[in-house]
């Protein structure tokens, strides 16, 4: 079985997680815990950013080192995690010794093939984004990300070069599909390699930056912070030894957002290349959160903490607006008025109200005694929910394992609405009202059930607790840290007669938009 190796970003810690992190955390959770349930071994990465300008400018402002500073915002990211029900394997600092390790093995191999040179450079220079900026890359003459006029600077540098493995990254996007992911980026990476690639400027003199990791070939440079991070994705491994590596290195897919696919899509497969290490296997690239319908940023201050939002409505919810708003690859808008409608109608009214509508029925009609089906009255009444069960098992699983987050909630979300319609056509309170038909009402609240297992298993990568929740309701609750693989989410007919199942208690409360005036975010 093929092990699956994902990874998120390495986030900066010039300033504490917002909405965006929190949601490509996530996403990257949900893939690992459902290739879990396809019974895959996965191992999964996520950790901080700590080297470059932008932190010791941050630091700076608070009047404290750069290291201070970083263990400071690190933790905030390490912390967040729980809160998000994020299950990481390993969390990386590039400011870990075993990490400057790697990043010198890399940066000594690729200079010791001859792919690194010396040479003097007059460009112009973005001090936010810590890079050269080609004339055509700018728009209205400024950095497209801040906004400001990059500065010249003339200086002797270090360059990788990247135009000689130009043809090369054509070929090897082209031969390999699904490289990078959706492929609208893919083209835009394409259609960015129509022109010709410039080599990559990869150091830092330690007159204007001492905050990297120096060079190992001169003591006067540090490395250029893209250079350190990317090799994060195999220092955390064990790279070059480490068993983690062998097993794990094949299997691997980053995450990342649109802002930073051409350092994840151009310059670190190239690194590898040069390095002599495999490729890595794929990018998953997905859009941005506006809040707002604006950009977030510090200015506008629509910079959205995830750990406010789940204070007010619940992790879950959070996890499920997430996965289920943003089609992934494009951009998604968050208010709190789209949160508060999906979690009433989506969570409240269709998943909440099956919930409690099966289980009152059962404790009302059979005080609390699951019953079970009877085959030949389920097959003359065409009573069965099986069969849209498996179609809903394989279109989640299509969609999951494509990454199409969305969709997979939306299979999920289409079979629950089923089933509130067959409630409503097989009116289990006018069944229950004579003796002759309950064998009848016995077959549908079986069949709901099940499907309610159903529903239990497949949700849980994106709202484990709820997942938990409804099972143990059901008295189907696996030990702890266990859940059901997809195979077994498949085989129907698991709940047992006789089990006792309690009134159930409301899963998602309803919340009150006439009263709720006040909203605090976005
Ligand atoms: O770029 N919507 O770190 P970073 C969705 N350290 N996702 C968003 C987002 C938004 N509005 N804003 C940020 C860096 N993200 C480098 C990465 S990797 C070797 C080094 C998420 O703190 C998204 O995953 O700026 C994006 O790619 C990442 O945060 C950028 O985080
Ligand atoms: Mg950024």
């Amino acid at each position: 079985m093929k092990t699956q190796y994902f990874t998120t970003p390495i986030y900066y810690v010039n300033a504490k997680p917002h909405l965006g992190h929190a949601y490509t955390s996530i996403a990257a959770d949900v893939a690992t815990r459902f290739r879990k349930m396809t019974g895959q071994e996965t191992y999964f990465l996520t950790g901080t950013d700590e080297h470059g300008d932008k932190i010791v400018q941050a630091a700076e402002k608070q009047n404290t080192s750069p290291k201070e500073y970083a263990d400071k915002i690190s933790r905030l990211f390490q912390d967040l995690l729980p809160a998000l029900d994020v299950e990481n394997s390993n969390f990386i600092r590039t400011t870990d010794p075993a990490h400057i390790k790697v990043v010198e093995a890399v940066l000594t191999k690729i200079h010791d093939s001859g792919d690194i040179y010396f040479s003097s450079y007059e460009g112009i220079y973005c001090f936010g984004c810590e890079r050269f900026y080609q004339e055509r890359e700018l728009v209205d003459g400024k950095c497209p990300d801040h906004g400001t006029a990059p500065q010249k600077i003339k200086e002797s540098n270090y360059f990788f070069k990247m135009s000689k493995y130009q043809d090369w990254l054509i070929d090897h996007i082209k031969t390999h599909p699904g490289f990078i992911s959706p492929v609208k980026y893919e083209n835009e990476i394409l259609s960015f390699l129509k022109e010709p690639l410039e080599d990559l400027c990869i150091s830092r003199p330690k007159t204007r930056l001492t905050w990297g990791i120096t060079l190992p070939f001169d003591k006067d440079y540090v490395t250029y912070v893209w250079f350190d991070a990317l090799v994060n994705y195999i220092s955390a491994l064990g790279y070059p030894d480490g068993d983690l590596f062998k097993k794990f290195w094949s299997g691997t897919r980053h995450f990342v957002a649109k802002d930073i696919i051409k350092p994840h899509g151009i310059y670190w497969p190239i690194m590898l290349k040069a390095a002599g290490i495999e490729i890595y296997n794929g990018l998953n690239v997905h859009g941005f959160w506006n809040v707002k319908g604006s950009k977030m940023s510090k200015s506008i201050g629509n910079v959205t903490d995830p750990l406010e939002i789940i204070k007010e409505y619940g992790l879950d919810p959070f996890r499920y607006f997430l996965m289920r708003e943003m089609a992934f690859g494009l951009d998604a808008n968050f208010t709190e008025d789209i949160l508060v409608t999906r979690i009433n109608s989506d969570l409240a009214n269709d998943l909440g109200n099956l919930f409690s509508r099966v289980l009152s029925m059962t404790v009302r009609y059979f005080k609390g005694e699951i019953q079970e089906a009877h085959p030949g009255i389920e097959k003359d009444k065409n009573l069965s929910l099986a069969p849209e069960a498996s179609k809903t098992i394989e279109d989640y699983k299509k969609a999951m394992t494509i990454y199409e987050f969305h969709k997979g909630v939306g299979a999920v979300w289409q079979y629950i609405r089923f089933m509130n319609k067959y409630i409503d056509t097989t009116e289990p309170w006018v069944l229950a009202k004579h003796e002759d038909t309950l064998p009848v009402l016995e077959t549908v609240l079986y069949n709901l059930i099940e499907g309610l297992r159903v529903v239990s298993c497949l949700i849980y990568p994106i709202m484990p607790g709820t997942s938990v929740k409804i099972q143990k309701a059901l008295a189907i609750v696996k030990k702890e840290n266990e859940f059901y693989s997809l195979e077994e989410a498949s085989v129907w007919g698991q709940v047992k007669k006789g089990t006792l199942i309690q009134s159930p208690e409301i899963l998602f409360p309803r919340i009150d938009t006439k009263r709720k005036t006040e909203y605090h975010f976005g």
